[in-house]
């Protein structure tokens, strides 16, 4: 069994694209990933500290995130997946190496319009939920947008709190949610502006098996039924076993690529990388 939900779909432009829309709002195309990549990195490279006390948390990461696709990357603790997930995301800066998110280079932005970027373009869900206390679920989900004052596209918010299955907890705040109600909350919030693609930091780390399923299915219902583009870190072989793709990260490069990996199929990398 690959993933519990519906095969993905072939068509393309995906269901619920808009034409046009990755790269009209976050300025100039400057398209240095492959064609029909919603994401990719060139050449990434990202040190920390200097002298005898470098790490090399990237070591020349070159990868293709194709549009319309659920990717995972597992890998060792320290192996640099935090990092890579930072760097593509706009939250940190890359040593060396180039990055393109819906056809604009990131690392040439201004501040500004990185900002702009990340709040629009880019979606985030990290392990933490990162929810504000005070704000109820409804509230959380368009901030992005509201500090943005992007305007909210309701059809497309109700679309992805139906999606998110969250319609009769809309008005309730954080405290009053599950975590894997909370974590669907920050993945619709990660998913209202429509980015180009929505970047996951171990997403279920912090829940139990049945609140992972719920927002694995939804990660995996935002690909084949919206459309979007996720991009998931996690260690759980059963979590990465609902991607389209299965990367492996070793000190900071890519070590296996699988399409469409089974439990087991997984396992055996996983295993295989052990031994290496
Ligand atoms: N801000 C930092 N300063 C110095 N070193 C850092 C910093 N952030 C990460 N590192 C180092 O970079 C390497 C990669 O870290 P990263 O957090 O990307 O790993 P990871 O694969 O996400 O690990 P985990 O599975 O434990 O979350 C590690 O050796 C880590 O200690
Ligand atoms: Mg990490």
């Amino acid at each position: 069994m690959a993933h519990p939900t519906s095969p993905r779909p072939s068509a393309s432009p995906p269901p619920g694209a808009r034409p046009g829309a990755p790269a009209d709002r976050a300025g100039a195309a400057d398209n240095a990933g492959a064609p029909g990549s919603a994401a990719s990195a060139r050449g990434l490279v990202k040190t920390y500290g200097q002298g005898e006390t470098t790490v090399r948390a990237l070591d020349g990461v070159d990868v293709d995130f194709r549009a319309a696709e659920l990717t995972a990357i597992m890998g060792p603790s320290g192996s640099g997946k935090s990092t890579l997930m930072h760097c593509l995301a706009g939250l940190d800066t890359p040593t060396s190496g180039s990055v393109v998110i819906g056809g604009t280079e990131v690392s040439r932005l201004s501040q500004r319009r990185l900002t702009a970027l990340r709040r629009t373009r880019i979606g985030f869900v990290f392990q933490s939920y990162n929810l504000v206390p005070t704000l109820t679920a409804a509230e959380n989900i368009t901030l992005p947008l509201d500090i943005a004052r992007a305007p909210v596209d309701r059809a497309w918010f109700d679309e992805v709190v139906a999606a998110v299955g969250l319609g009769d907890r809309l008005h309730h705040r954080p405290s009053e949610l599950s975590g894997g109600q909370q974590q669907r909350v920050a993945c619709a919030r990660a998913l209202v502006s429509r980015p180009s693609v929505v970047f996951a930091d171990e997403p279920t780390g912090n829940l139990d098996s049945r609140s992972s399923a719920e927002v694995l299915g939804f990660l995996r219902r935002s690909v084949d039924e919206l459309g979007q583009t996720v991009v998931m870190v996690t260690h759980d072989p059963r979590a990465a076993s609902y991607a389209h793709r299965v990367l492996f990260l070793t000190d900071g490069r890519i070590t296996a690529d699988l399409a469409a990996p089974t439990r087991r199929d997984i396992l055996d990398a996983l295993g295989q990388a052990e031994e290496d």
